[in-house]
């Protein structure tokens, strides 16, 4: 049992994201996305940093979006499935080429609209609140290919009559939006994060900079925008989060910790404070960058974020020469030995989930939202048919403990969605056997698999958690 109450509004459910899910990536007059060009195998890494030019699709790769777990088709189904675990807030994303299929085009897709109109319409059937992000590691290919992606500052006005779009499509059925999803990500993953990649001899940090300050311009702009369409509607930023933790008591540690801490809430810095960090200036003299910025772009970053969303998988560590390196989703870190690793190495720390939280709450004191946590673990079905997920409870149990810790810390938390709710596709290595569902769903790494769906142990556990409103967690 839960030491303390959670307060009777709190928002459990559980997030998914259009392109590790809905499949279905040409049809109804869908675009081509940067992640529908990522294949799964050796080349992908290649890809996601931004190190290959050649972005065509080829017959002699798989790649993963395509069909994924075909939640295009199988929506209803999966919803109802949610709607059983008492799921009270769904957080998904827009696919930005269903609604532009080529991100400049004049008008939108009809039948793209239509899709998340029913879905949402959907969701509201069961009295689950949809969580919306615009941008989930998704950006058409056109605009990559005639722009240059975030490079250009034209893609500004792309994302925002995107943007205006779905604030007025989709008013009264959504009033949480996210802009972008782990906008920090396009600093340690620029093809995936932001649709970049790289020229021979472009200093990229120039190029990522300058992309990031678009995309923050034009979240800010956005964030407005929904405002002004309906004074209801909530924006949030959304960070890949986990504090890092100096290795040793070495202050050269200490001091590189608090820098790898600086660089992934830089953003959050921006989207939230409304103007760039003091410490933007010396970080970018040292990279040689020089941002170019138009006259109004300060005051467009002054409309802020109503809450701070974030994801939580681990902690990190650092130390004055960063040696002896793991990764956790795609951010690179020191193993620390007192920690645990899931199977694909990731820390599993609970504790830091407290940490993280007080440093958010600290920092801007809004309200935060987890909208990312879970283990990615490899399942397996016993004869009778059962999966007996007991890792992925225990996980979830510890951190939700913690969580319960930061709220009597003092920290305001909106919800929490749990990642992979039903299993998807990995971002990070496009395999489906990390799965981090509370339902399985029969799809393989290779592509194969019926799609049926099955409850997992951890559904029955959950169901029980949101029915207790976080009192029972055994
Ligand atoms: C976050 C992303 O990076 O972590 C998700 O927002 C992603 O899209 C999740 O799926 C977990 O990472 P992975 O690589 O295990 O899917």
């Amino acid at each position: 049992m839960s030491k303390y109450s959670f307060p009777e509004e709190f928002l459990w459910g559980g997030a998914i994201a259009a392109n590790q899910a809905e499949g279905a990536y040409r049809e109804d007059g869908k675009g081509l996305s940067t992640v529908d060009v990522i294949p799964h195998g050796i080349n992908r890494m290649k890809v996601k940093l931004g190190l290959e030019e050649d972005l065509t699709l080829k017959d002699d790769e798989f790649y993963p979006s395509h069909e994924s777990i075909d939640f295009y088709h199988h929506y209803k189904e999966d919803i109802a499935l949610l709607a059983e675990m008492g799921f009270k807030v769904f957080r998904t994303s827009i696919a930005w080429t269903r609604i532009f299929p080529n991100g400049d085009d004049s008008t939108p897709n009809a039948a793209g609209i239509k899709f998340y109109k029913d879905l949402f319409l959907e969701c509201k059937k069961y009295n689950i609140e949809p969580l919306v992000t615009l941008c989930h590691f998704d950006v058409p290919m056109e605009l990559v290919n005639k722009y240059g992606s975030w490079k250009s500052r034209e893609m500004i006005g792309f994302f925002e009559k995107y943007a205006r779009c779905c604030f007025e499509e989709f008013d009264g059925l959504v009033k949480y939006w996210l802009t972008f999803n782990e906008i920090n990500i396009l600093i340690h993953s620029p093809f995936s994060g932001a649709g970049l990649y790289f020229k021979e001899g472009e200093n990229k940090d120039q190029v990522k900079y300058q992309a990031a300050h678009h995309m923050l311009v034009a979240s800010a702009l956005v964030t407005k925008i929904a405002h002004e369409q309906n004074p209801e509607n909530k924006v949030g930023c959304m960070l890949a989060g986990g504090d890092f933790y100096p290795y040793s008591c070495d202050p050269r540690d200490v001091w590189m910790a608090h820098a790898k801490d600086r660089e992934n809430l830089f953003f959050i810095d921006v989207q939230a404070r409304g103007k760039y960090p003091s410490y933007s200036k010396r970080v970018f003299a040292e990279k040689e960058v020089n941002i170019v910025m138009e006259e109004n772009d300060l005051d467009i970053l002054k409309n802020t974020v109503d809450f701070i969303s974030f994801s939580y998988y681990a902690s990190r560590c650092a130390s004055k020469d960063m040696e002896n390196q793991t990764e956790a989703n795609v951010v690179k870190s020191i193993k620390n030995p007192h920690l645990e690793v899931s199977e694909w190495g990731w820390a599993i720390d609970p504790l830091g989930l407290r940490i993280t939280m007080n440093t958010l709450y600290d920092r801007y004191e809004k309200p935060l939202f987890i909208v990312e946590n879970g283990l990615g673990a490899k399942d397996t079905i016993e004869e009778d048919g059962s999966i007996n997920d007991d890792y992925r409870i225990d996980y979830l149990r510890q951190h939700i403990m913690e969580m319960k810790e930061a709220m009597e810390d003092g920290v305001e938390l909106l919800g929490y969605t749990s990642w992979g709710c039903i299993d998807l596709v990995a971002a990070s290595t496009g395999e489906m056997s990390k799965r981090y569902g509370f339902i399985y769903v029969d799809k393989q790494d290779d592509g194969t698999g019926t799609l049926e769906r099955k409850r997992k142990k951890s559904f029955y556990w959950y169901k029980k958690v949101i029915e207790t409103n976080g009192e029972c967690l055994i």
